[in-house]
């Protein structure tokens, strides 16, 4: 079978070392990749936006699978433009991919079948959205709200405003942050305390298959300080959910978003995550997204037991109920090691050193490059890695328990290094 992942980031390349691992893969290939990837893929330079030349590609090179890794190709409906040519791919079609595509569409979708969540409303306008906050249905001007784009914005269209002048600030900066079209419409939302956790599956239409709970750590500073980030690390942990919890969300949440797609008259198929706050009243949805996370894929992959060709044809068969997915027993971690300057200004092109010295870890790529060898080297058999990017390698370990799970990869992570590199010593407390 010949395979086909979308995507450049450490979640690919997790992805991809898991096709890698499948009896069933004969050649792999990874639309645009990195140098990490390049070393378990043939990485092909197509971007994820440019789904037409995907297609293609996937036609011409007889791929058997496709594996998308991020949002945007699902947005531009990559996988209704792949069914309609007879290929097959693994994702939600366009429509379902709405449900983290617009918040908006999300939040009206939670209303319509009962899915608790915060309470919201849409404005079409920042005019609009500041006269919603003014007449107090989101409290006084001491409440705090959540201020939202509607539409992708990777990370960055959600400000938690702690009271209404920040709001009124956020709304007002919103386009100019994540530009005009994502901020067509502003949702703005009650906001919600409690400790977060993520919760993803596989889904095949009609039934789900739950992957390990998960929490990452979207700040960059230790004690979740200082700006947001893609993430910091994160790990799967069986005490994230309680069994009384988890049932609450399968049946407050999961029961009722299957059936709202299929009554709506669309079919969810890939994966789902589910972004959870335990409040006090409950478990409350803070969002959907369509596809794995990055880096939840890098801590939940390395538990898979189970060949992920066979999950993805039980997907794509409609047969995910009769197959038993396995995982490792445990926990895992992962910690990324990030630039310095990152988030806001990441510098790049930094030796990375110590990679051969690691054991018992994966350490995934996010943004490296090869470095040119200098002219009239001998040819050295490693490659030299170097940063080139804000998140530069995930470290993932697994262990019979948390503590073991962290301290191998925190094991790990000090024997690499590169000048400004920074990670956080407090992922998984
Ligand atoms: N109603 C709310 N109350 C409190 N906090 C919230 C609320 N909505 C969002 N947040 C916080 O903001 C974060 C990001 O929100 P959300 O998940 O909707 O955005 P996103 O940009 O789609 O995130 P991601 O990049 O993880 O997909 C949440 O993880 C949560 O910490
Ligand atoms: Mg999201």
């Amino acid at each position: 079978m010949n395979v086909l992942v979308i995507g450049s980031g450490g979640r690919e390349h997790a992805i991809c070392r898991t096709f890698g691992k499948s009896s069933g893969v004969t050649r792999l290939f990874c639309a645009n990749g990195n140098a990490g990837v390049a070393q378990v893929a043939e990485c092909v330079p197509i971007k994820p936006d440019d789904i037409l030349a995907l297609a293609d590609f996937a036609t011409q090179n007889a791929i058997d699978l496709t594996f998308v890794g991020g949002e945007t190709s699902l947005a531009l409906g990559i996988v209704d433009e792949f069914e309609s040519r007879g290929l097959r791919i693994i994702g939600p079609c366009k429509e379902a991919a709405q449900l983290e595509a617009s918040k908006s569409f999300a939040k009206d979708f939670m209303a319509r079948h009962g899915v608790p969540t915060a309470k919201f409303t849409t404005s079409h306008s920042p005019a609009f959205a500041i006269l919603e906050l003014e007449s107090g249905d989101f409290g006084d001007e001491n409440s705090p709200v959540v201020v939202k784009a509607d539409g992708l914005a990777a990370g960055k269209g959600v400000v938690v405003a702690k009271n209404r002048a920040e709001a009124v600030a956020a709304i007002n900066d919103m386009a100019s942050l994540v530009g005009t079209a994502a901020a067509e419409k502003i949702v703005l939302e009650e906001c919600m305390f409690g400790r977060e956790v993520s919760l993803l599956m596989f889904a095949d239409g009609e039934d789900i298959a739950l992957m390990p709970p998960t929490r990452d750590h979207k700040r960059i500073g230790e004690g979740d300080t200082g700006p947001n980030t893609g993430g910091m690390g994160t790990i799967t942990d069986a005490s994230l959910l309680t069994t009384d919890e988890l049932q609450t969300i399968i049946d407050t949440m999961i029961r009722p978003t299957l059936h709202g797609c299929v009554r709506e008259g669309f079919r969810f198929r890939g994966i789902l995550f589910l972004g959870i706050m335990m409040t006090a009243q409950g478990p409350k949805l803070l969002e959907y997204n369509v596809r794995f996370g990055d880096p939840e894929t890098q801590a939940i992959l390395v538990r898979l037991e189970t060949d992920l060709v066979d999950i993805c044809e039980a997907m794509l068969d409609g047969t995910l109920g009769s197959i038993d997915i396995k995982w490792k027993l445990g926990s895992s971690a992962c910690v990324v090691l990030a630039s310095e300057g990152y988030p806001s200004k990441p510098r790049t092109g930094d030796m990375i050193s110590g990679l051969e010295n690691v054991s018992n870890v994966e350490v995934f790529h996010s943004g490296t490059a090869l470095s040119e060898p200098p002219a009239g080297a001998g040819g050295s058999t490693q490659p030299q890695f170097i940063t080139a990017g804000g998140r530069v390698l995930g470290v993932t370990a697994t262990g019979d328990d948390l503590a073991t799970a962290l301290s191998t990869a925190y094991s790990a992570a000090s024997k690499i290094s590169f000048d400004g590199m920074q990670y956080r010593r407090d992922i998984g407390k």
